[in-house]
């Protein structure tokens, strides 16, 4: 079966700073969240750091050319904040921002259409040691330095994106502490999380202001994977409804309607405690976007747990599918119900900004033959087809990610790249899969019962 996509469809790979750049304390950039608290013993697997990590921000050029010969027309990538603000705010680091322009411009060079995330977690350090994403004035700062990006790339740069999962941001930098900036708490989850919704729509009213009549476009990117029941029990049913409530739609609905699911304000208000904020917050976290960024990988399974005082659920371990090396299951029929919810209930132009599978690469003689994550692509693939032929607004795809890359807690010990990296050399090989989507992208058409 020939799955032919549409003519402008924006195929590519997705990055973060802090995961591929390096160069940490390169050319006047300050600290950020990131770089402190990989210093701190056992929060990262095998203290690994991204102190060089792919060590993109010298190979850029040679990473791009990887990117056009994959066929890429666009691009995903982050800028890190306190390559810009090397103190949160203040005065800029021209070198920062001319480290930006030149990647910006290398990427138009090769008819590559940028998509620039501000935020892919790396806070300034500065602004954490006044509290971070607790503290209300850092939405100011976020607004600002949003604001500088945009003047600065405004003709360069058709897609921005203000925050890569503030699900994540929240729930695992100041919930569980595994994430930096390792703040544990409960409280501390809801109310980092209303600061990032805030700093969203004070960075979308400025974009609006500096865009005037350039055409760009801006949105934000939602972690997004399916959430469902592990029996058809209706406490089960309810339990799941409820995961869905606190991971997906207590970051969606205030940004697209302006209110907090009244489901999960109600069972925190009466367990918990409810966000601070003020009247006019949820106005302006409801700014008009123009699309929504869909980061899916899987789906969790759940059942009631009345024992649970705060959630009332538990997350069942091991699904019965074939897992990747996160223990993730492999669902790509979910990607299709999520994008055809999505449409439905938002009715919003949708890119998939991240989707990708982490698995034990080995590199022999040169090659890595990784066909179950060739299978992967192509799987979630031919569903995001399949919801363009329901009649999803989806306009774009994006591999996570173009490298293997620093994983988080799980440092270099996860694979999810097209590209290998030997981190010793810093050479990058094609793996089957970055060869499988090349076939794909030169196409622009998915070949289905293809080998
Ligand atoms: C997403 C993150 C991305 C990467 C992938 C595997 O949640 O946005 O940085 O870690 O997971």
């Amino acid at each position: 079966m020939r799955c032919e996509f549409p003519k402008d469809f924006l195929w590519g790979a997705a990055t973060a700073a802090y995961q591929i750049e390096g160069g940490f304390d390169r050319d006047g950039k300050g600290e950020s969240i990131w770089d402190c608290f990989v210093r701190k013993p056992g929060r990262i697997k095998n203290s690994d750091t991204g102190d060089v990590a792919c060590d993109h921000y010298r190979l850029w050029e040679d990473d791009l050319n990887l990117l056009q010969e994959l066929g890429a027309n666009a691009y995903r990538f982050s800028v890190s904040w306190p390559r810009i603000f090397p103190e949160g705010y203040g005065r800029p680091n021209q070198k920062g921002i001319d480290f930006y322009r030149r990647l910006v411009e290398g990427l138009r060079q090769r008819g590559i259409t940028p998509m620039l995330t501000l935020y892919h977690w790396d806070l300034p350090q500065a602004l954490q040691e006044k509290g971070g994403w607790l503290n209300r004035d850092v939405v100011y700062y976020f607004r600002d330095y949003a604001g500088l990006m945009f003047e600065v790339l405004k003709k360069e740069v058709p897609l921005w994106v203000t925050h890569n999962e503030p699900f994540v941001a929240s729930f695992f930098g100041y919930g569980t502490g595994e994430n930096a900036p390792g703040v544990r708490g409960l409280k501390t989850i809801f109310q980092s999380a209303h600061h990032f919704l805030l700093s969203h729509g004070e960075a979308v009213k400025v974009f609006r202001e500096v865009m005037g009549e350039e055409k760009a476009q801006i949105g934000l990117v939602n972690f997004l994977w399916r959430h469902e029941p592990a029996s058809q029990k209706t406490r089960d049913i309810k339990a799941a409804q409820r995961a869905e409530g606190f991971i997906s739609r207590w970051y969606l609905q205030p940004i697209i309607t302006g209110s907090y699911p009244s489901d999960i304000w109600d069972w925190i208000k009466k367990r918990l405690a409810t966000p601070k904020m003020e009247p006019e917050d949820l106005a302006t976290i409801a700014q008009p976007i123009d699309f929504l960024g869909v980061n899916y990988y899987s789906r969790n399974l759940y059942k009631a747990n009345p024992f649970n005082p705060i959630t009332g659920f538990t997350q069942v371990k091991k699904g019965p599918l074939p897992q990747t090396e996160m223990g993730w299951e492999v669902y790509p029929e979910g990607l299709f119900q999520l994008l055809v919810e999505l449409d439905e209930k938002y009715h919003i132009p949708l890119y998939i900004t991240e989707n990708g599978a982490a698995y034990n690469d080995q590199l022999v003689d040169g090659r890595i033959i990784d066909t179950k994550r060739a299978d992967y692509l192509k799987q979630h693939i031919l569903q995001a087809h399949q919801a363009i032929q329901a009649g999803v607004d989806l306009r774009g795809y994006f591999y996570w990610s173009l490298l293997d890359n620093f994983e988080w807690a799980h440092g270099f010990s996860k694979r999810f790249g097209l590209f290998y990296v030997d981190y010793r050399t810093q050479r990058r090989y094609w793996k089957e899969s970055a060869r499988a989507y090349q076939r794909i992208l030169q196409a622009n058409t998915l070949m289905t019962g293809e080998g």
